[in-house]
């Protein structure tokens, strides 16, 4: 059964660690992280954007695919099936279509409406018992075609929207989407103590969770980061091992060609990504 993120992400607060929300496209992207975080007793949470959702078929066939998997595969570790970086119109249509988190992205409105908004859609939420995830100060790089430039939130501003009571609140610290430049000038942690000291404590997110060095994931954790998302390194990984498949002409040889072949290598790379990041992150053993 799905579950809201409330719980796993204060435990993981208290604790000091961080829970991984891993963003998926497909079936091999889902099994890949609910097999790998029921094997390291992690809890998690399955983030899909508007792009993937739309990929997938639409939010009902993605609600029907995860709870399908949690129970043909077994999985009793915590899972949370969370809307990533949603719009207004589209974290309403995840609450109707059963997803268990949502995250409503109104970071490119001016904060009066982001407050407007975000106000209304927790109040939905805490009727249905879903967790909800607010941003401030738009996370950089380019995703889904939206492209924001690395902002630094404003602290105070954190503060009105994480005083809506929202579950947890992503906080822009300099963090981007995708690779990060040569140039990068790291995570900004003054802001992100800065806006803790305002929050209190409101369980932190880091988005852009790809490429960010094992120490400054470690210092974002013991300053109030209890989610980090992965997305760019699992195509990565996906990627690299698909290539070398082909490379290695292994579709050609035998039934190689087969589609449940063809994929396995990239779906082992996901495994072992996410293997690697729950560690780093410290929820292994935590469901
Ligand atoms: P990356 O693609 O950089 O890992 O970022 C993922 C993310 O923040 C999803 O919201």
């Amino acid at each position: 059964m799905l579950v809201s993120a409330k719980d796993m992400l204060n435990k993981a607060r208290d604790g000091k660690y961080a829970v991984g929300q891993f963003n998926i496209n497909n079936l091999e992207w889902t099994k890949a992280i609910l097999l790998t975080a029921q094997e390291q007793n992690s809890p998690v949470i399955l983030g899909v954007s508007e792009g993937a959702g739309k990929y997938m078929c639409g939010y009902k066939t993605v609600v029907g695919m995860v709870n399908g998997m949690i129970d043909e595969l077994g999985i009793t570790v915590p899972v949370a099936l969370h809307l990533d970086h949603g719009s207004y119109e589209g974290a309403k249509a995840c609450i109707d279509a059963g997803f268990s988190s949502v995250m409503f992205d109104g970071s490119h409105y001016p904060i009066e409406e982001n407050i407007a908004k975000t106000k209304e859609l927790v109040a939905k939420c805490e009727e249905l018992g879903l967790s909800i995830e607010a941003e401030v100060g738009s996370i950089g790089g380019e995703e889904d075609g939206v492209i924001g430039a690395g902002e630094c939130a404003d602290p105070d501003e954190c503060k009105a929207i994480a005083d809506l009571g929202v579950t947890m609140l992503a906080a822009g610290i300099g963090n981007i989407h995708g690779k990060y430049p040569e140039n990068w000038a790291g995570l900004s942690f003054e802001t992100l103590a800065a806006v803790k000291e305002k929050v209190g404590n409101m369980p932190l997110v880091l988005h852009g969770g790809t490429g960010i060095p094992e120490d400054m994931i470690k210092k974002a954790i013991s300053l109030g980061v209890a989610k980090i998302n992965v997305n760019t390194e699992c195509q990565l990984a996906f990627q690299e091992a698909t290539r070398k498949y082909i490379e290695e002409g292994k579709d050609k040889q035998g039934k190689g060609f087969d589609p449940r072949k063809l994929l396995a290598p990239g779906f082992e790379a996901i495994k072992q990504t996410v293997k690697e990041k729950m560690e780093l992150f410290g929820s292994i053993g935590k469901a």
